[in-house]
C-alpha cells in the first residue's frame, strides 16, 4: 500500500510504503498495556522511517513494524551526538477521531534544529506525513480519557565514519508511546531547584534547538534538584547567572497581581509550542504578556511582596504545572501558598479542551488525522 502526497519544497516527492506488522498484538494484550502506561515505557507496534544520503536525498519512506536499528559501532551519532528530536501528541476526540496539535510547528522547529546541528533539513510535509501515517496505523494505541499518544520524531547521523564533520547520511524516524494523564487528579504543584552550579545554554550555543546533547548536559543539574528534594531544575542564564531561563524540559511563566504575565524571551531557551500557545490564549483573553528577562532576585522579592501571584511551567508532556516551591542555595520561597493558581488552571483547561476537540480552535491549531 503506497500513499503519495504533494510536491515537497518544490523539488522532492515522497511516497510512504506502509507495511503493517505481521502478527498484531491481541486486543486484550493491548488493553493490558494501555491500562496504566505511565510515560515513555509502552510503545505502539509501528514506526515511520525515512533515510537520507547525499546521492539520493530523502528516500525509502516507509511505515513498518517497530524494530531495533542495527548500528555499526562507528556510526557518527554514537560519537559526536549529531541527533535531534521532537515531542508532540495525538489526542482522541469524543467522536472517536484523532487530533494532532500544531504538528506544523514541530516540523518547523525540527528543521531549525537540523540547521543548527548541520544535519540534512527534513522537508516539513515529510515530517507531518510520517507522523500522520504512524498515528493512522497505530490509532488503536491512543488511550482514551485524558491519555494520549506521545509521538517522538527524531533524526540521527548514520554515516559510519569517525571524523568530526557533518554526517553524509541520516535516519529520520517516528515512534509512538501511549501515555496516561501526566497528573492523576489534576496537576500537583511542583517544587523546583535553581541550579547555580550548572547552566543549560549560552548565547551562540544549542539551547534554542532540540538536540539530545542539551538533555545529557542537564541531567547532572536535574540530579542535584532531586538531591535537594525538588521535582525539577530551573536554569539561570549562562552569562550573569541572574535571569530565569527555563526548566530542564519546560518553559516558565509568571503571573502578577495586575493580571499580566511574563515569560523569559527567546534566544537561548527552547521556543516551546506550549509557551507560544499560552501567550496567544492569554492575549486573546485581554491579558498583557511580556517576553522579558526576570531575575531570581526579583522573583523572590515579588513572591515576598505579593506582587507575584502564580508561576507555572509548561510543555507538551505535562501541559501546565504550577510551581509551588522554589529552592536555591540562597534560600527557599513559596508561591501562592504552594497551591495551584486560577490563571494556570484556567489556561490549562483552555488548552486541553482545544487539544481534545472539546472547544473551538480559533487559531487553527488542530489537525484532524482521523
Ligand atoms: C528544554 C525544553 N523547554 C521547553 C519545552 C516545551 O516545549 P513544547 O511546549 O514545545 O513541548 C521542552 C519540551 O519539549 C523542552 O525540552
Amino acid at each position: 500500500m503506497g500513499l503519495s502526497f504533494d510536491k515537497i519544497d518544490g523539488a522532492a516527492w515522497l511516497t510512504f510504503d506502509v507495511l503493517p506488522v505481521a502478527t498484531p498484538v491481541s486486543e486484550s494484550e493491548r488493553a493490558t498495556r494501555l491500562a496504566n502506561p505511565g510515560f515513555g515505557r509502552v510503545f505502539s507496534e509501528h514506526m515511520a522511517l525515512v533515510r537520507y544520503n547525499e546521492e539520493k536525498g530523502w528516500h525509502g519512506a516507509r511505515v513498518e513494524s517497530r524494530a531495533n536499528f542495527p548500528l555499526d559501532p562507528a556510526t557518527a551519532v554514537l560519537h559526536y551526538a549529531q541527533e535531534i528530536f521532537e515531542g508532540l501528541k495525538a489526542y482522541r476526540r469524543d467522536d472517536g477521531g484523532v487530533n494532532l496539535f500544531r504538528p506544523d510547528a514541530n516540523a518547523r522547529r525540527f528543521r531549525n534544529s537540523a540547521d543548527r546541528m548541520a544535519m540534512a533539513p527534513l522537508p516539513e510535509p515529510v515530517f507531518i506525513e510520517a507522523v500522520e501515517q504512524l498515528v493512522k496505523i497505530d490509532r488503536d494505541w491512543i488511550p482514551g480519557g485524558e491519555g494520549s499518544l506521545y509521538l517522538r520524531p527524531f533524526m540521527i547521523a548514520s554515516e559510519i565514519f569517525l571524523g568530526v564533520k557533518p554526517s553524509a547520511e541520516y535516519i529520520f524516524a517516528v515512534i509512538a508511546s501511549p501515555v496516561g494523564s501526566y497528573f492523576k487528579g489534576g496537576p500537583a504543584p511542583v517544587s523546583i531547584w535553581v541550579s547555580e552550579n550548572y547552566t543549560r545554554a549560552a548565547v551562540g550555543g544549542t539551547g534554542a534547538v532540540k538536540c539530545g546533547g542539551n538533555y545529557a548536559a542537564s541531567l547532572r543539574a536535574q540530579a542535584e534538584a532531586i538531591d535537594h528534594g525538588c521535582d525539577q531544575v530551573v536554569f539561570l542564564d549562562a552569562l550573569e547567572r541572574r535571569y530565569i531561563e527555563e526548566l530542564g524540559g519546560m518553559n516558565v511563566f509568571f503571573v502578577f497581581d495586575d493580571g499580566s504575565l511574563l515569560t523569559p524571551p527567546l534566544g537561548t531557551i527552547l521556543p516551546g509550542i506550549t509557551r507560544d500557545s499560552i501567550i496567544a490564549l492569554a492575549r486573546d483573553s485581554g491579558a498583557e504578556v511580556r517576553e522579558e528577562l526576570y531575575s531570581l532576585d526579583q522573583w523572590r522579592a515579588d513572591a515576598a511582596s505579593g506582587k507575584l501571584k502564580e508561576a507555572f511551567a509548561c510543555g507538551t508532556a505535562a501541559v501546565i504545572s504550577p510551581i509551588g516551591t522554589v529552592r536555591s542555595v540562597s534560600g527557599d520561597f513559596v508561591i501562592n501558598g504552594g497551591a495551584a493558581g486560577p490563571v494556570a488552571m484556567g489556561l490549562r483547561k483552555q488548552l486541553v479542551d482545544i487539544q481534545y476537540g472539546r472547544a473551538p480552535d480559533p487559531h487553527n491549531w488542530i489537525r484532524k488525522v482521523i
